[in-house]
């Protein structure tokens, strides 16, 4: 993305620089000139060469006006704003303050409203898919369940997608909460047809049916209200194996799937983005933000991304729900 934005950029004879860390970036002025030579060769590279952090401005003393400030100092006319519904909904504010914003929806959640996908889904699915097929060895060979845990703190869109790429026996998502009965009678039925395995993928935010639990990791609580979740893998194998009698693992991807190189999907619609930003900047189109509607790159409202989240639907996860068993 931020290759292809610098190369555009270049061609129309902007001047464009990178602020690091993102939101902090700005407040701090943090703030370096671009050329096309310190980002070509990055294609392959996961993460962002600039950086990132959990800062809020709106959280930040003086920090609207802080950022005012250094657009200012640094004479910057537009701003290109990179990353999921926290960060595209500063980009609103800071539009609704005047600033010329556009925004890139950028998430291995893919939960970013307005788009089809954001870029770093299916790279982090790629590799989700993959460890899920991984695992169906030792299940298979050892006779065990086997819980993944992946990332997912409100959606449940990589657990889904890798679950049906991987071939998963259950899927759990936040949008459905799951019933413990449920699962296991699913073991059970499973063992009683002669398979002594399973693999169930489980959203690091999916939620019981039958009582309020949140699976945290710990109690700290980031600038935009989110707690850090985890441990979700570890309940269910404890509870299965209990219930079910069934040797039962857990593994927790975590980080595992927002590292390494994008996937081509990923490289594509990143270069697409960054180009399509940039043509935004030129023709004067602020508080929008680029998107994948079907095939085609177009402009969406950045209010519609700051509004809320793009949650999995029931008719998908009710196709998921056909190769449950
Ligand atoms: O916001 C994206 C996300 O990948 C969530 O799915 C996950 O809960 C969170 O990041 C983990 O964030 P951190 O790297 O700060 O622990």
């Amino acid at each position: 993305m931020i290759r292809a934005a610098v190369k555009r950029a270049s061609d129309y004879g902007f001047d464009i620089y990178g602020i690091r860390y993102g939101w902090r970036g700005l407040l701090e002025g943090d703030i370096a000139h671009l050329r096309y030579e310190d980002v070509s060769g990055i294609l392959s590279e996961g993460g962002t060469i600039l950086k990132t952090s959990r800062t809020n401005p709106f959280k930040t003393e003086r920090g609207p006006a802080r950022v005012l400030e250094n657009l200012r100092k640094f004479m910057i006319d537009a701003l290109i704003a990179v990353g999921g519904d926290d960060t595209l909904g500063v980009a609103y504010g800071l539009s609704k303050m005047g600033v010329n914003v556009v925004g890139v929806p950028k998430t291995i959640d893919n939960d970013v409203a307005g788009t089809d996908f954001s870029f770093g889904f299916f790279s982090a699915v790629e590799i989700s898919a993959g460890a899920i097929e991984q695992l169906f060895t030792t299940a298979k060979s050892h006779d065990r369940v086997i819980v993944v845990e992946v990332m997912g703190r409100s959606t449940g869109w990589i657990a889904l997608f890798s679950g049906m790429a991987g071939g998963a026996n259950y899927i759990i998502i936040p949008e459905e909460p799951f019933n413990l009965d449920e699962v296991c009678a699913l073991v059970n039925k499973r063992r009683l047809d002669g398979k002594n395995f399973a693999v169930i993928v489980a959203s690091e935010g999916a939620k019981l049916a039958e009582k309020e639990v949140v699976f945290l990791k710990e109690g700290e609580v980031d600038e935009f209200g989110h707690v850090r979740l985890g441990g979700i893998g570890q309940f269910l194998a404890r509870e299965i194996e209990k219930r079910t009698g069934a040797e039962t693992r857990s593994v927790a991807l975590g980080h595992v799937v927002r590292g390494g190189p994008p996937s081509s999907f990923d490289k594509i619609l990143a270069t697409r983005f960054g180009l399509a930003a940039v043509d935004l900047v030129k023709e004067g189109m602020f508080g929008k933000m680029v998107s994948l509607r079907s095939t085609e790159i177009v402009p969406m409202d950045l209010e519609i991304a700051a509004a809320g989240l793009r949650t999995v639907n029931k008719a998908l996860y009710d196709s998921a729900k056909i190769f449950f068993g």
